[in-house]
C-alpha cells in the first residue's frame, strides 16, 4: 500500500497542496498519495486517533484552517517553534507517535530571504492572524523590528506581547515607516479582489512588499507596489518554502523545488 499524506482542513477543497506534493513523489519515484482531508472540527479527534492507530497508513499531514491550534492537543510531541507560534501546520507519523511542527515561518522568512535581509529592518505586518503570528516569529527571530497593524487592536496586542514587538490600527500604517511590508488578511482575495488595505501613496521605491494572498496571482496591492518599484515577494513563495520543509520533515531529505513550483504556478494560472 502507499503510504498517505494529506491536507486536513475545513473546507479543503481549493487547497493547492496535493498538486504540489504529487508533483514531488512523481519526481523522486515516491510510492505516496497526498489527499484532502476535509474534517469538521468535531471529527477532529477521531480522525486523529485513526492516524495514530496506523490503520489507514497516514504517514504526514499538513494542516490548514481552522484546525492549526486545536490539532496540538492530539499530538505527542509539538516542537518548539510551533510551540511559540501557537499553531501546528505538519504531522509526521513516527511508528505510532505524532509529532507537529510548524513550516510556515520558515516559508515565510525563506521567501523574504529570497529578496532582502532581515536582521535590524523595520517589518510592517498587516493583520494579526495565525499567518501573522508566523510571519511575526520569522521576522522577530532573524532580528528585525516589527509592527503590528490591525483592525482589532486588541488582538494586534496580544500577538505583539508574544513576540515583543509592537502594535496598533490600520490607520497607523503612515506614520510609520517599512523597509519591508507584509499583508495577511483576506482583503485583496477573491470576493475582495478589487480593494487594497494600503494606500498606495505609502509605497516607497525600493520597498520589500510581500502579500501573502496569491490568488489572484497578483492583488491590487501587488499592482500598486510594483507601480511604484516596491520589490516584491511573491505570495506563493511562502506556500512553495513551507511545502518543501514539509517534504523535509517527512522524508529528511531536501526536494529540488522545481517540479514543486511548476505543479503551483500550473495550478495558479488555471484558475
Ligand atoms: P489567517 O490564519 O489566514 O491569518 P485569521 O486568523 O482569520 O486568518 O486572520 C484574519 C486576519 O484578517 C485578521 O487580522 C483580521 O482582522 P481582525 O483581527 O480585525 O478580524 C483580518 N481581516 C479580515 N477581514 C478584514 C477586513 N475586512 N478588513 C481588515 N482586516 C480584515
Amino acid at each position: 500500500m502507499p503510504q498517505q499524506f494529506g491536507v486536513i482542513g475545513y473546507p479543503v477543497r481549493h487547497s493547492m497542496s496535493p498538486q504540489m506534493f504529487e508533483a514531488a513523489f512523481f519526481e523522486y519515484n515516491i510510492d505516496a498519495e497526498y489527499r484532502k482531508y476535509e474534517v469538521a472540527p468535531d471529527d477532529l479527534k477521531e480522525f486523529m486517533a485513526e492516524m495514530k492507530s496506523g490503520a489507514d497508513a497516514l504517514r504526514g499531514l499538513s494542516v490548514t484552517i481552522p484546525h492549526k491550534m486545536e490539532i496540538a492537543k492530539y499530538l505527542d510531541t509539538v516542537d518548539k517553534h510551533a510551540k511559540a507560534i501557537g499553531a501546528v501546520n505538519t504531522v509526521f507519523n513516527k511508528g505510532g507517535k505524532l509529532k507537529g511542527y510548524n513550516t510556515d515561518w520558515l516559508g515565510a522568512k525563506k521567501a523574504l530571504e529570497d529578496v532582502t535581509e532581515l536582521e535590524g529592518r523595520d517589518v510592517v505586518v498587516l493583520g494579526a492572524g495565525g499567518a501573522a503570528a508566523a510571519i511575526v516569529y520569522a521576522c522577530t527571530q532573524s532580528g528585525a523590528r516589527v509592527t503590528i497593524l490591525n483592525r482589532s487592536v486588541a488582538k494586534a496586542q496580544r500577538l505583539a506581547e508574544q513576540f515583543s514587538c509592537n502594535a496598533g490600527p490600520l490607520d497607523d500604517l503612515f506614520s510609520i515607516r517599512a523597509d519591508i511590508l507584509v499583508h495577511t488578511t483576506s482583503i485583496g482575495m477573491h470576493p475582495h479582489e478589487h480593494e487594497s488595505l494600503v494606500d498606495p501613496d505609502y509605497f516607497k521605491r525600493g520597498m520589500v512588499v510581500f502579500d501573502i494572498v496569491y490568488n489572484p496571482f497578483e492583488t491590487k496591492l501587488v499592482r500598486e507596489a510594483k507601480r511604484a518599484e516596491c520589490r516584491i515577494v511573491p505570495g506563493y513563495k511562502m506556500l512553495l518554502y513551507q511545502g518543501e520543509a514539509q517534504f523535509e520533515i517527512w522524508f529528511n531529505k531536501k526536494p529540488r523545488i522545481e517540479a514543486m513550483e511548476k505543479a503551483l504556478l500550473d495550478n495558479l494560472n488555471d484558475r
